[in-house]
C-alpha cells in the first residue's frame, strides 16, 4: 500500500473517517507525512490555512505572543482585542464585533442575535431563512439551520423557527415569506462550501439586501469558509457590492490558530448587552494575535490579490482541461475557493489523488473541492492541475 503507516486510535472518538495518512509538517503550500512523502496541499484545513504552513512571518509572532500570555478572561481588556475589531470593521464596513473561537459558535452567536432581535421587537416565534444545502455547523441549533438530512440524522428533534428556501430563486423566498410577520432574518453563505462550492449570485444577494430592508429583516451571511480573502475580496458578498447586518467569521480568521468572530452592523450592533451571550476562549489574547498577524502578512504579501489571480488561472486551467470530459458537469468557484462537480459520487478521488501527492476533498458526494492557502504560487497551481486532471479523467473512464 502506498501509505505505510495507518494510524489506529483506539482511544479517539471515531467521527472522522480518516485517510491513512499521518502529517508530521508543513512549509508553505507543501506538508510531509510521518513517512517523508510529500503533498501540495490544496485542502488547507479546509480553508483554514490562509498563510500556509509555518509562515516565517507568522512564526515568531506567535512564539512572541505564546512567551507573554495565551489566554485571560474576558473580564479584563486586552488591548490587541480592540485593534483585531477596528480592522475587520474597516475591511467589512460594518461596526461592531463578538470574539469566539469556531464557525459554529459564530453562526450560534448570529442565531442568537436574530430571535433577540426578533424578541426586541415582540416577535415571540421568531424565524430565520435558511437554504437548501446550507452547512453552518454541528451544534443543534446551527446543525437544524444546516441543509443537509445527513448532518441531521439521529439529532432531533431540530431547533425550531427556520424557513428553507433553495438558493438563488428569489421568487421562492418572497413565496415564502409572503404576509409571515414573525421573520427576522435571513442566513446564507455567499459561497456555499460543504453544499458543494455553490455561489449565490451577485444579482440574487443584491436583491435579498433588499428584500431584507424592505421588511426590516436582518441579512447575515456566513463568510466561515468564503470569507477571509479567499476569493480576492475580504468577504465573498463584497462581490455583490453589498453590506450584511451580521457576519459569521472563524477558519482562515486565525491562520490556524482557533479564532471565530460575528461580525454587525448598525441594525445589530447593540442587541447583545452584558450577560446575554459570552465564551471563556473567545477573544483570547494567543488568536487575536493571529488574527492580527493573518491580515498584516496578507496585506504584506498581496495575498487578496495573489488569491484571485491564481484563483483564476485554476479556474480557467481546469475549465479548459475538464470541461468536455464526459462526466465533468462543471468547474465553478471565485478566487481560491474551487469546485469541480462530477455526475457521480467520487470520493474516491481523494485517496487516489493522495497517491499522487495532492490534498483535497470531495464534498457534497460529487464535488473535488479545493481551498487552498493563499500563497499558492503559480506555479503550485500548475501541478496541482498536472496531478488532478489525469486522475478525474482515469476515474471518469473507468
Ligand atoms: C460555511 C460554514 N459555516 C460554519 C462552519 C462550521 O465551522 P466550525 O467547524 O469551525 O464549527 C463551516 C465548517 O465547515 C462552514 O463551512
Amino acid at each position: 500500500m502506498s501509505h505505510p503507516v495507518a494510524p489506529v486510535e483506539p482511544h479517539v472518538m471515531t467521527t472522522y473517517g480518516r485517510l491513512p495518512i499521518a502529517l508530521s509538517h508543513g512549509r508553505g503550500s507543501r506538508v510531509w507525512d510521518v513517512n517523508g512523502k510529500q503533498y501540495l496541499d490544496a485542502l488547507g484545513g479546509i480553508a483554514v490555512n490562509t498563510l500556509g504552513h509555518a509562515h516565517p512571518k507568522l512564526v515568531p509572532a506567535l512564539q512572541d505572543q505564546v512567551a507573554k500570555m495565551i489566554h485571560c478572561s474576558n473580564y479584563y481588556y486586552n488591548p490587541a482585542t480592540e485593534q483585531l475589531a477596528a480592522q475587520l470593521v474597516e475591511r467589512s464596513g460594518m461596526t461592531n464585533v463578538f470574539f469566539c473561537s469556531t464557525g459554529l459558535e459564530a453562526n450560534e452567536a448570529a442565531l442568537k442575535l436574530a430571535r433577540k432581535y426578533g424578541h426586541d421587537k415582540g416577535i415571540t416565534h421568531p424565524q430565520i431563512v435558511v437554504y437548501e444545502k446550507a452547512f453552518h455547523g454541528r451544534s443543534i441549533a446551527t446543525l437544524s439551520a444546516t441543509g443537509n438530512p445527513k448532518v441531521q440524522a439521529g439529532f432531533g428533534p431540530l431547533v425550531e423557527g427556520f424557513i428553507r428556501v433553495p438558493v438563488n430563486d428569489i421568487e421562492a423566498i418572497r413565496k415564502a415569506t409572503a404576509g409571515n410577520p414573525n421573520v427576522v432574518a435571513v442566513f446564507f453563505e455567499a459561497i456555499q462550501g460543504e453544499g458543494g462550492v455553490n455561489p449565490m449570485t451577485p444579482d440574487y444577494m443584491q436583491q435579498v439586501r433588499a428584500l431584507c430592508d424592505t421588511n426590516d429583516w436582518l441579512l447575515m451571511i456566513d463568510e466561515v469558509q468564503c470569507g477571509m480573502g479567499r476569493t480576492g475580496k475580504w468577504f465573498a458578498h463584497q462581490w455583490a457590492g453589498i453590506v450584511p447586518d451580521v457576519m459569521p467569521l472563524a477558519k482562515g480568521l486565525g491562520s490556524g490558530v482557533p479564532i471565530g468572530a460575528v461580525v454587525a452592523g448598525p441594525k445589530a450592533a447593540h442587541i447583545f448587552q452584558p450577560g446575554n451571550h459570552g465564551t471563556t476562549f473567545g477573544g483570547n489574547p494567543l488568536s487575536i494575535r493571529a488574527g492580527l498577524e493573518t491580515i498584516r502578512i496578507m496585506e504584506e504579501d498581496g495575498l487578496l490579490d495573489n488569491a484571485a489571480k491564481v484563483g483564476f488561472q485554476l479556474l480557467t486551467a481546469l475549465t479548459t482541461q475538464l470541461m468536455h470530459v464526459p462526466g465533468v458537469k462543471e468547474v465553478r468557484g471565485k478566487g481560491l475557493m474551487i469546485g469541480i462537480e462530477l455526475d457521480r459520487p467520487c470520493g474516491a478521488l481523494v485517496n487516489r489523488c493522495a497517491d499522487h501527492g495532492l490534498l483535497l476533498s470531495v464534498t457534497a458526494d460529487s464535488v473535488v473541492r479545493m481551498v487552498p492557502p493563499l500563497i499558492l504560487t503559480g506555479a503550485e497551481a500548475d501541478e496541482l492541475v498536472a496531478i488532478l486532471v489525469p486522475q478525474i479523467k482515469a476515474f471518469l473512464a473507468e
